[in-house]
């Protein structure tokens, strides 16, 4: 009965919508309060020409608050649609990515927490900080798989697995709209950037992307098909041009792929200037023919560049683009306004707001994500009692660790790593740059028995369109780690960067690592009970750590090879200069305990195609024991092999895994049920199949899995 009553609001609305203010509902204009031309943008609501405004500007916090914007301010631009004649409210969006006033580890990190409840959390309290501020929609979660750390991107993505993409995707959606997006604390969310934009050529942002179906299908999709079956309430279309279809003109992808296939019901926001930029993108010759490209491709509203605005109308009246295909962009923009809860409150009060809690949060899901990769001679955790060196870029940073796209972050508001090994090991004897006594690094390290060594990359050095070549540990950050080797130093690297890097030999110089990221407002205390044992180091690889630039693009769901040079799975060197294996695989991290898989077994040995397709699952039961002295949290991981299928399937495919506390000694059964969507895999054309033979499944803690059990299909 609610649809229907929807829906005949929405027709009733749109029949008496004239032609301007139909277009004007699928415009887009940017806006920051303290810009010159406010006071005209608010004119063109009141005429009805804006639907919808964004709140964008730097992914950076700049100090001017440039693009501040609030409550007051959301008032103002609600109060000015409702003078419009048909007084249809304003949707306002924001990059809302990892941050708001509470800022979370980027989301590469987060990922690596696989903590799917735990993200969810952090998304529910990201949607409470920013609805306060008059947002009602998130341009996020960013589902773009990569393979490629030169791309800047690769932060604000969950990595480059499918199913990790897919479980991150449902976190996000049901964390920022939860039951509807029209209660309180709640926002519309946005899954992006549909599709392929991650793939784009050399890690160079909005390059070339070359994605067969085959891949586009098993790869690119799952997060997506995800978000969708979550309810995703709007996507947003991606910049690059897939095997020579930009996708913001591409009806196959926009409309077949999207909606037909997936089922996506909900509009379809083009990226900044994506829709204009159709033109240098070489399939359309003007901005007339952007404009009705994007929109019959699927396109339902245009972001920024007032390209629909400009042009739509004189398509509609010279027939080029029918009133009905027109109609149907308007219809998907109301049915948005309307779930969003924007007719019944354009500008909801603040809800109260737990920021410790939030923090607490941050923290939380910090110390879950930082990857222990090294440990040698189980240096850590370090005595909180000892004499320790600490120094590098990121010792006393605080922009940096908020990562990119956190406009809306307070850098202030970051705990430093000094300061949170400052608050965990108050009794330390700890010598840093800030150290009174000291000039040069040298003599600080002399003083201790172990260095830390900060290591990282400004967070302008990642994001949109900031790409590297090179993503070698940068030569003066491997110096100091030399330096402290040859004072005989035990040394512990932090690696504060946004994108996974390559250590190369430099691996070496360090005795323990941490990868921590790009880790939010909690950054330095998290790491610190990490670094002194209060927790237990527990994230894992969301994506591959590669040993050097050369070796990209490397991840762990390769395709089979004819003879045995796959360097991820068989150590070989696929190179006359360097391996084929990676530094660290995906879904790698030690712990502080060591975790055992005792026992792996089917229910069922065999299962027939019939059963699985009447909706039967395998069950695979696996044992886990916590071998060590001290609890922990492992995360284990399933992953399946079909040797012999129709099209080639990838040596290695994550097909389920779990996240759980075990106390020491303890031993503890984790139950995985895998059915035909798990089991099978889909063909070029969007068809889900699975056929007879041997299934291989690897249970372990990371994609070198080798406890295996096998399935036969019949
Ligand atoms: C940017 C990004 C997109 C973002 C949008 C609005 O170009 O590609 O992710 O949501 O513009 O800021």
């Amino acid at each position: 009965m609610k649809e229907q009553n929807a829906s005949a609001r929405i027709q009733e609305l749109l029949g008496r919508m004239t032609l301007q203010e139909k277009i004007g509902q699928l415009n887009q204009q940017n806006i920051c309060a303290y810009a010159d031309n406010v006071e005209e943008i608010k004119q063109e609501i009141r005429e009805g020409k804006i639907g919808s405004l964004l709140f964008s500007g730097s992914a950076i916090p700049e100090n001017g608050g440039t693009e501040a914007f609030d409550l007051d301010f959301t008032r103002e631009l609600q109060a000015a649609a409702m003078e419009s004649r048909l007084q249809i409210p304003l949707l306002l969006g924001r990059d809302v990515i990892h941050g708001f006033e509470t800022v979370f580890p980027i989301p590469l990190m987060m990922a690596a927490s696989f903590d799917d409840r735990l993200i969810e959390e952090c998304y529910s309290a990201l949607a409470q900080e920013a609805g306060n501020a008059g947002v009602r929609w998130a341009f996020a979660p960013m589902l773009d798989l990569s393979r490629d750390p030169r791309w800047g991107r690769v932060i604000e993505g969950p990595g480059e697995d499918p199913l990790l993409g897919s479980r991150y995707a449902a976190s996000a959606v049901r964390g920022f709209q939860g039951d509807s997006p029209a209660q309180e604390g709640r926002l519309l969310a946005c899954a992006k950037h549909f599709i392929g934009y991650g793939a784009s050529e050399g890690g160079r942002d909005y390059h070339h992307t070359e994605i067969s179906n085959y891949a586009l299908q098993n790869q690119y999709l799952p997060a997506f098909r995800a978000a969708v079956r979550a309810g995703v309430g709007s996507v947003m279309a991606s910049f690059n041009e897939l095997s020579g279809q930009p996708v913001t003109g591409s009806r196959r992808l926009l409309t077949e792929v999207l909606r037909d296939q997936l089922g996506f019901d909900g509009f379809v926001v083009s990226d900044w200037g994506g829709v204009e930029q159709l033109e240098a993108q070489g399939i359309a010759e003007n901005g007339a023919d952007c404009a009705r490209l994007a929109l019959q491709a699927g396109v339902d509203m245009d972001m920024a560049d007032q390209c629909f605005a400009r042009h739509l109308e004189a398509e509609v009246k010279a027939g080029r683009v029918a009133m009905e295909e027109l109609d149907r962009a308007v219809e998907r923009v109301l049915q948005a306004k309307l779930r969003a809860g924007l007719f019944r409150q354009p500008v909801r009060d603040a809800v109260k707001t737990d920021r410790a809690k939030h923090r607490a949060l941050a923290r939380r899901i910090a110390g879950e994500s930082m990857v222990l990769l090294k440990n040698e001679q189980s240096l850590l955790p370090l005595s909180k009692k000892g004499r320790v060196a600490l120094t590098g870029c990121m010792a006393q940073n605080r922009e940096s660790l908020m990562g990119a796209w956190t406009p809306d972050g307070d850098a202030d508001s970051v705990i430093t790593l000094e300061e949170g090994i400052r608050a965990v090991a108050p009794e330390l004897e700890l010598f840093t740059e800030s150290s009174p006594l000291f000039g040069d690094m040298t003599a600080v390290m002399e003083q201790a028995d172990t260095v830390i060594l900060a290591l990282g990359e400004s967070a302008r050095a990642s994001g949109e369109f900031h790409c590297l070549a090179d993503i070698s540990l940068p030569e003066d950050q491997a110096a100091l780690a030399l330096r402290a080797r040859r004072l005989g130093k035990k040394v512990v690297g932090l690696l504060c960067f946004g994108r996974p890097i390559a250590l190369g030999d430099t691996l070496s110089l360090f005795d323990a690592i941490l990868y921590t990221g790009h880790a939010g407002c909690e950054a330095g205390r998290a790491a610190a009970e990490l670094l002194f044992g209060d927790r237990n180091p527990s994230g894992h690889l969301a994506m591959t750590l590669p040993r050097s630039v050369g070796q990209l693009p490397l991840y762990y769901n390769a395709a089979p090879s004819g003879r045995p040079v796959n360097g991820y799975y068989t150590e070989c060197r696929n190179y006359i200069d360097e391996s084929g294996a990676p530094l660290y695989p995906f879904g790698y991290g030690l712990s502080y305990t060591s975790f055992q898989v005792e026992k792996a077994e089917l229910e069922q040995e065999t299962l027939s195609l019939s059963e699985l397709a009447a909706g039967k699952q395998a069950v695979v039961h696996i044992r886990v024991t916590n071998t060590g002295e001290r609890d922990g949290d492992t995360v284990l991981q399933l992953y399946l092999r079909d040797p012999a299928a129709s099209l080639t399937r990838p040596l290695r495919e994550l097909k389920a895994y779990e996240r759980r506390t075990l106390p020491a000694g303890e031993t503890a059964d984790f139950v995985f049920r895998l059915g035909m969507e798990e089991l099978g895999y889909y063909l070029p054309d969007g068809t889900l199949t699975l056929e007879k033979g041997e299934i291989r499944l690897f249970a372990g803690f990371d994609a070198w899995a080798e406890k295996c059990v096998r399935l036969q299909i019949i």
